[in-house]
């Protein structure tokens, strides 16, 4: 039984007290966003950014955001506060509310559904790091708003089931002969010593990552490019990386059975991959330090 502290409506209660409506359109329709926050030593890493796309999403499936940036941040950092763990993911989700029928189109008067809760932050394992993870691909069956960050994940959800069925930790989603992203995280592919990132439109889901990447990226001065990755050029990479607020910089070093890379480095951690994940965990430190 999960006894933590999480956050519904305005109220701090244990987990598993908590209760919604079945009526609630988050579970009728999958009518809500959601964001998930990393949380270190305590302390909220990016969170500006991540309630500025949570606020992009709302946006986007015109539903008023019930809360300021400094009303969401004091609620997040108490949740955080209450936690027994100090490295924590922290989940957050607005739907459109339960209203007394079911209807598509957008109930009146209804108060959104807020709901959030934390749980330890699961790292990845030196081992794993150390040899890299297996992906497969799939053709991309969402919709054409994957840049909002919604609770509606059915396509990703299986897409990720079928990587766990084969052994692998992603799918990488292909649309019209371009990668576009993982069932729950953004790709990079190395090609000729050029970080190469998916361009950040409708197609894909503005990463958090994917941005602290490309800022570590121009910091160290590494050449990259943001354009379409076609299927091709991710089958012929020298390096693949998957990212997100949770894995970090992670490589995939195997793509559908065969390895990634060439020569003595095939199906290997990169070593942009290695220098990435470094100048990552510094960010980090350094961020958290200035508090
Ligand atoms: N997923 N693309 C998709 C489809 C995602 O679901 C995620 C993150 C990302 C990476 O975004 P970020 O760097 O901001 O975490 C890209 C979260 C972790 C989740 O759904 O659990």
């Amino acid at each position: 039984m999960n006894t933590t502290t999480c956050y519904l409506n305005g109220e701090y209660l244990p987990l598993n007290e908590a209760r919604i409506s079945p009526l609630d359109r988050g579970f009728l329709f999958g009518d809500g966003g959601y964001e998930v926050v990393p949380v270190y030593s305590r302390k909220l890493f990016r969170v500006d950014e991540h309630l500025k796309r949570l606020q992009q999403t709302l946006d986007g499936i015109h539903l008023a955001n019930p809360h300021t940036v400094a009303e969401w941040t004091e609620r997040v950092e108490k949740l955080v506060a209450a936690a027994p763990f100090d490295d924590q993911s922290v989940y957050l989700q607005v739907t459109r509310g339960a209203d007394d029928k079911r209807d598509h189109a957008f109930p009146q008067g209804v108060a959104p559904t807020v709901f959030m809760f934390t749980a330890p932050l699961v790292t990845t394992p030196d081992s794993v790091r150390a040899t890299g993870v297996a992906a497969v691909t799939a053709p991309d069956t969402r919709w054409a708003r994957c840049d909002l960050k919604v609770v509606a994940l059915l396509a990703n959800v299986v897409a990720r089931q079928s990587a766990v069925e084969q052994g692998c930790a992603e799918t990488l989603f292909i649309r019209d002969g371009v990668m576009i992203e993982g069932a729950a995280s953004n790709i990079f592919v190395v090609k000729g010593g050029v970080l190469l990132a998916p361009i950040k439109d409708h197609r894909m889901l503005p990463g958090i990552t994917y941005d602290v990447v490309l800022e570590l990226a121009a910091k160290h001065g590494v050449p990259h490019e943001v354009r379409d990755i076609t299927e091709a050029e991710l089958r012929s990479a020298d390096e693949v990386w998957m990212t997100s607020s949770t894995k970090e910089v992670l490589p995939i070093t195997t793509l559908d059975g065969q390895p990634v890379g060439t020569g003595v480095n095939a199906g290997k951690p990169g070593q942009l991959a290695q220098q990435m994940h470094v100048w990552y965990q510094q960010f980090k430190d350094e961020v958290m330090r200035r508090g």
